[in-house]
């Protein structure tokens, strides 16, 4: 793909992996419109960079996805990349008194639907430009679940599987259908603690090797996989699947 240059829009720009991989790309000589809800982020973020834009998109409401793409319409007809990123984790417990489904409804709404949503909005832009690339974030817990978080791993183990089909039905148009399945990162996905945990891999760490891989063209199948992703990707050919469930899932 096509490393400067681009015209990006970055769902989930706000914070974490999504605004690393935003500034990175900025950083390289790209224009950069971050969304997502929080505005002052959107403001903050943006202030006092040139060619870094903010706008604001809620991915599970279809109001603010036609504003945007209209905006997107009119004042960024050449956008060629989308970075499919928000998402959000939640634990469930399935044995709990009152354990509902409306985490996991929430899950699927914006890691499923909002990624699909997003896509379809923008791929008649997309489709229109040369040198056209989307990438989407889904995990490495799509190859793996973690079984206390049910409907988050399925809802990532539900893009890896549609992404393929993306990739398939767009390689003659043709578009690049790249997938990000990150390890445990340092960000607040799942709460204040998990930007500080020593266990996770620092964002900036993780996105350097994300823009070094895209860079040497390293993603076989369309998967750009960072080395502590290997493990759980391959678990299951190499043998390994139960007892990567098992040391994930302790009893
Ligand atoms: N961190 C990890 O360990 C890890 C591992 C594997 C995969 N991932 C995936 O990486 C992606 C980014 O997560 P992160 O770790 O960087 O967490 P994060 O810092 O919490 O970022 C999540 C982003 O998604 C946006 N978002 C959430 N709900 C949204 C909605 N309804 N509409 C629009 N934007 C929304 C948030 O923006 P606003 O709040 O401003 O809307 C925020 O920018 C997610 O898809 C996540 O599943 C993360």
């Amino acid at each position: 793909m096509k490393m400067t240059g681009n015209t990006i829009l970055v769902t989930g720009g706000t914070s974490g992996i999504g605004r690393a991989l935003a500034e990175a790309f900025h950083t390289r000589g790209n224009r950069v419109i971050i969304t997502g809800r929080r505005q002052s982020l959107l403001d903050e973020i943006t202030a006092g960079r040139p060619g870094l834009f903010g706008m604001s998109l809620d991915v599970t409401d279809q109001a603010s996805l036609s504003r945007l793409t209209a905006d997107i319409r009119a004042h960024f007809p050449d956008l060629n990349m989308l970075i499919a990123n928000a998402g959000i984790s939640r634990a469930e417990d399935m044995t709990a008194d009152g354990w509902d489904a409306s985490d996991a409804e929430a899950i699927i709404e914006t890691n499923i639907l909002g990624i699909l949503r997003v896509t379809a909005a923008l791929l008649p832009t997309l489709k229109g430009q040369t040198n056209t690339t989307i990438i989407a974030t889904s995990s490495n817990l799509a190859f793996v679940p973690r079984a206390d978080f049910p409907a988050y791993c399925a809802s990532k183990a539900f893009l890896h599987s549609w992404l393929q089909s993306l990739r398939h039905q767009l390689r003659n148009v043709p578009v690049e259908v790249l997938e990000l399945a990150p390890p445990y990162v340092q960000t607040q996905l799942t709460g204040v603690r998990q930007a500080t945990d020593p266990r996770a891999t620092p964002v900036d760490v993780y996105v350097s090797e994300v823009m070094h891989l895209l860079e040497q063209e390293e993603h076989p199948r369309g998967e750009v996989l960072v080395e502590r992703d290997r493990a759980r990707r391959w678990a299951e050919r190499d043998g390994l699947y139960e007892a990567t469930f098992a040391a994930m899932n302790p009893t």
